[in-house]
């Protein structure tokens, strides 16, 4: 959906939400499709990107589960042709996607795996209200995928340490505030705009700037990388700005930052493997780059990795 297309229907303009956002167009699921859909196609393209069929675990980083319960882990691992696996939805909102990188790569660092299928899929735009021309110009649907594999700390592509965080004190800066345990135990009737995704969107920039940068600058302490070290820089495509505002932070050069925002909008658990498969099919991240992840999301969350990119390329 392009900004002419939103602007067609709400107090908007391509100019408006190009210059605030950096944004051109957004990719919206048709009615009736939902996350699961999504995941299953990203499975499928980074199971073929590796080269074998199989997993024996399968983490889904999601904020638009296709239900609340059960998790939706575990249909897409069917749907994939992986019943039997282990397989768990991870909630961090656009964090997601590090979280559950952190999580398969846990369950192979303890040997509970050795192949895990990491996910992030969200169909965001099913819990967006849509007569606000805020989060509509701003949220699409997407979904990326990469398999993890045992492998030797040494081996391009080994990747970590991770920096994790959270601060829930700003959980109300980001949220849906029905369809939970406490609305349900609560007993007046829900207004429907509290099924919708709401955000304080100028709190949220300066806390996505800060923390993306903070958590980043950390997981290069930890791994001895300086900040010319970094050849590409994957952070969550939130607002062309915002990652403008965290390379100047980290004193990077603006020109090592993969930027896919303009196409795909905001993808919330999406974003960054969209935005590392959209870099390396284009050629911009390239076998033996360093490259450094952040993401930061509702929660609030942040994560941070490292990792060199190894000969391997995406499916589409
Ligand atoms: N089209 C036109 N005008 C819009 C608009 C749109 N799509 N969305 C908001 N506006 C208006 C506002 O209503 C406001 O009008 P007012 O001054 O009459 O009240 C004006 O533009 C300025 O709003 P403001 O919120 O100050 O703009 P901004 O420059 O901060 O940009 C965001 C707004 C939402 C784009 C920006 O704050 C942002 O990107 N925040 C982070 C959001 C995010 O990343 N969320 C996900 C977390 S991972």
């Amino acid at each position: 959906m392009t900004n002419e297309e939103l602007a067609r229907r709400l107090d908007t303009s391509d100019e408006w939400i190009r210059t605030r956002t950096g944004i051109s167009r957004r990719h919206v699921v048709n009615p009736g499709v939902s996350t699961s859909e999504l995941a299953v196609r990203a499975g499928q393209r980074a199971l073929r990107s590796s080269g074998r069929p199989d997993a024996d675990a399968l983490v889904l980083a999601t904020t638009t589960p296709d239900r609340p319960c059960p998790a939706t882990a575990p249909e897409v691992a069917s749907r994939l042709g992986l019943t039997g696996i282990a397989a768990f939805d991870v909630a961090a909102v656009c964090t997601g996607f590090v979280y559950a990188l952190a999580a398969g790569t846990g369950l192979i660092s303890s040997g509970i795996a050795r192949r895990v299928l990491v996910i992030g899929a969200d169909a965001f735009t099913t819990i967006l209200d849509p007569q606000d021309r805020t989060t509509t110009a701003i949220f699409g649907d997407g979904a990326g995928a990469v398999v993890l594999r045992a492998g030797a700390p040494q081996e391009p592509g080994a990747i970590g340490p991770f920096d994790l965080g959270s601060d829930g004190d700003l959980a109300d800066l980001v949220a849906v505030a029905a369809g939970g345990s406490r609305q349900r135990s609560s007993k007046g009737p829900t207004a429907e705009a509290d099924h919708y995704f709401r955000m304080d969107g100028k709190a949220v920039f300066r806390q996505a700037v800060l923390r993306m940068a903070e958590s980043s600058q950390r997981v290069l302490e930890q791994s001895g990388w300086r900040i010319e070290d970094v050849d590409r820089f994957v952070a969550h495509q939130a607002n062309a700005r915002i990652l403008a505002s965290v390379a100047a932070r980290l004193e990077l050069d603006e020109r090592r930052l993969v930027r896919n925002i303009d196409r795909v909008g905001n993808t919330a658990a999406g974003s960054v493997p969209l935005a590392l498969a959209d870099a390396v099919a284009d050629g911009f991240i390239r076998p033996g780059h360093r490259v450094l992840l952040s993401a930061f999301g509702g929660g609030l969350t942040w994560g941070s990795t490292v990792l060199q990119w190894p000969d391997c390329a995406p499916v589409y």
